[in-house]
């Protein structure tokens, strides 16, 4: 199992008040599955998203992610944690503006001590594959939503994670471009393994293989 997780609770706190966001959220992944989190908004999804991906940590509960205890670690051991097992992908690309695509997709490589020059080839390659040969020296403002956004997936995955956390990937996004992100991610899923953990409020987006987990109001269950 990739992920395993018991009994995660997550409770915000703004002020006086407690927000309740994860009741005792149980579940287990296995790797190489493309897994959806659905829910409509305001659910948890984003929550659960964050603790699974060692961003945030759950006010109680288990959690073991590739054989790591994510809940016993120090915030540095989260840090190498996240940099060398997952990607995110968010619902608005969060591309560095002052980068063109080939150096945001770099990023990762040199985060982690890579050489700069062969960072570049294999981010070129990467995006190449990806059908955006032409864009790698266009800044994200001079690509599409869409594009910009299958920049975001190769910087997602180019340091090879274990994992993919997209939350929100295709929210906004045409109907085209949503069909071509999410072949994309399955594309990625089957020819290189990684396992995808994507959160949505649109279930036109689940294929008939993937697997579900549905949230209601902070209860976690698998359909
Ligand atoms: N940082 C935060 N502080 C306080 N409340 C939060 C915070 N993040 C999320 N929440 C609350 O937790 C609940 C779940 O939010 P979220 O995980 O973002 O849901 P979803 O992604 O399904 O829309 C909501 O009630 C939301 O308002
Ligand atoms: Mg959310």
């Amino acid at each position: 199992m990739l992920i395993i997780a018991e009994e995660l609770t997550k409770i915000y706190r703004r002020g006086q008040e407690k927000i309740v966001a994860l009741r005792g959220a149980s579940l287990q992944i296995s790797a190489g599955a493309f897994v959806f989190l659905v829910g409509p908004s305001g659910c948890g999804k984003s929550t659960l998203l964050h603790l699974l991906g060692g961003m945030d940590r759950p006010s109680s509960g288990q959690l073991s992610v590739n054989g790591f205890a994510l809940e016993k670690a120090s915030e540095d051991q989260l840090t190498r944690f996240r940099r060398e097992n997952i990607g995110f992908v968010f619902q608005f690309y969060n591309l560095l503006a002052s980068l063109d695509a080939l150096e945001n997709v770099t990023l990762p490589l040199l985060a982690r001590g890579e050489q700069p020059r062969r960072a570049r080839l294999v981010a070129a390659e990467l995006l190449e594959q990806m059908g955006l040969a032409s864009r790698m020296r266009h800044k994200p403002e001079e690509l599409s939503g869409g594009e910009q956004q299958r920049v975001a997936i190769a910087r997602a995955i180019i340091g090879r994670p274990a994992l993919i956390m997209a939350d929100e990937p295709t929210g906004d996004l045409d109907i085209a471009n949503t069909e071509a992100v999410m072949l994309l991610m399955h594309n990625l899923n089957k020819s290189m393994g990684v396992t995808f953990v994507v959160a949505t409020h649109n279930e036109a987006l689940i294929g008939k293989d993937d697997r579900v987990f549905e949230l209601h109001s902070g209860e976690l269950r698998q359909r």
